[in-house]
């Protein structure tokens, strides 16, 4: 067996070409009548620290949650992937929620996982090779909502994707289904997926898990107005924004805003973005949804539910799907 070998065709974007697409984006969500910014965005180095440090916070129980429900149906969610699968994880972020499956699975041909926030990403998979040492690790930086290839190298046994943490649920259900079949194409036929899909509940429940009482999802959010400055030289005030979540129950999700605490601009590419008070960026949706609607979602983009577990108290959950 090849012990964590090293692909070589992960390839990230040049980085002038990320930097020109982030002010793209950046410029093109300031121009509109709501201003908005994309939440990939927020994953830089110090963004993925944020987001690890909400994952603690007491109001934010997605993530224990999540783990809970990993900590006692691990072994047979591990069950329905392929064996000798290739296992490819979508956002991966930290590696405690996958470590969950793969002690189930010694078999696995390798693990791919996939995520923009690319030091994170390198620093996760040598913490997981160092506890793994018999399992093939292949680390790709890049944007999964693009156009992007599994690395050389792999054996062409099954592919398996697993992707946890409610992610889906930042993309406008539309989008999702799109993301949701992109993946189906890029896993292949007779793919199997795990999706973690947070659940609609108490408004109050919601709208605490999302401005947490140490600030921290207030730093995580205002994080896209400290990358914004330092790598695009925007002339901006970062305190002169405060952050603004609330669950929209109508659209059945979370939004989260940075919302302008005075008149004021924001200067970038030689242009100026004027605020009025009170105004808002819309940086986030986090939708919710029930078991029912996720399936619904999830036949639209081709695949097949399978089984889905929750926690006691269904506030989240985990649901296998496949594509015949
Ligand atoms: N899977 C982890 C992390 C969730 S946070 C968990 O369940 O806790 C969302 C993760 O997805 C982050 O690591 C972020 O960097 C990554 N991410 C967000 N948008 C992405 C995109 N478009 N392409 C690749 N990774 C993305
Ligand atoms: C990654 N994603 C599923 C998180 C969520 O809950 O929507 C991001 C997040 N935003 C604020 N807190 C956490």
């Amino acid at each position: 067996m090849t012990i964590n070998p090293v692909f070589t065709n992960a390839k990230p974007l040049a980085a002038r070409d990320a930097r020109q697409q982030f002010e793209d984006d950046v410029v093109a969500g300031l121009s509109a009548p709501q201003k908005f910014l994309s939440a990939k965005y927020f994953y830089d180095a110090a963004g993925s620290d944020l987001f690890e440090a909400i994952t603690r916070q007491p109001e934010y129980y997605p993530t224990r949650t999540e783990l809970g429900i990993l900590d006692t149906k691990g072994a047979e969610i591990a069950a329905l992937l392929p064996t000798r699968a290739n296992l490819v994880e979508l956002g991966s972020g930290s590696t405690v929620k996958v470590r969950r499956l793969l002690v189930h699975r010694p078999d696995l041909a390798a693990y791919v996982p996939v995520d923009v926030s690319e030091t994170f990403l390198h620093s996760e998979a040598e913490a997981l090779a160092a506890d793994f040492p018999n399992l093939a690790i292949a680390p790709v930086a890049a944007d999964f909502t693009r156009a992007f290839t599994l690395p050389d190298g792999l054996s062409h046994d099954a592919v398996a994707g697993f992707f946890p943490g409610s992610t889906i649920g930042n993309f406008e259900p539309p989008q999702a289904t799109h993301l949701l079949a992109h993946f189906g194409r890029v896993l292949g036929l007779g793919a199997t997926l795990i999706v973690g899909v947070d659940l609609v509940k108490d408004k109050a429940v919601l709208d605490a898990a999302y401005d947490d009482a140490a600030g921290v999802t207030a730093a995580f959010n205002r994080n896209l107005l400290v990358r914004i400055e330092r790598e695009l030289g925007a002339v901006l005030d970062v305190e002169g924004f405060s952050h603004r979540a609330f669950f929209n129950e109508e659209a059945s999700r979370i939004e989260m805003h940075l919302v302008s605490g005075r008149s004021q601009t924001i200067r970038l590419a030689g242009r100026t973005f004027a605020f009025a008070e009170g105004e808002t960026i819309h940086t986030e949706n986090s939708y919710k949804y029930t078991l029912e609607s996720f399936r619904t979602l999830a036949v639209a983009a081709g695949w097949t539910p399978q089984a889905a577990w929750t926690d006691a108290e269904g506030l989240f959950s985990i649901h296998a799907l496949t594509r015949a």
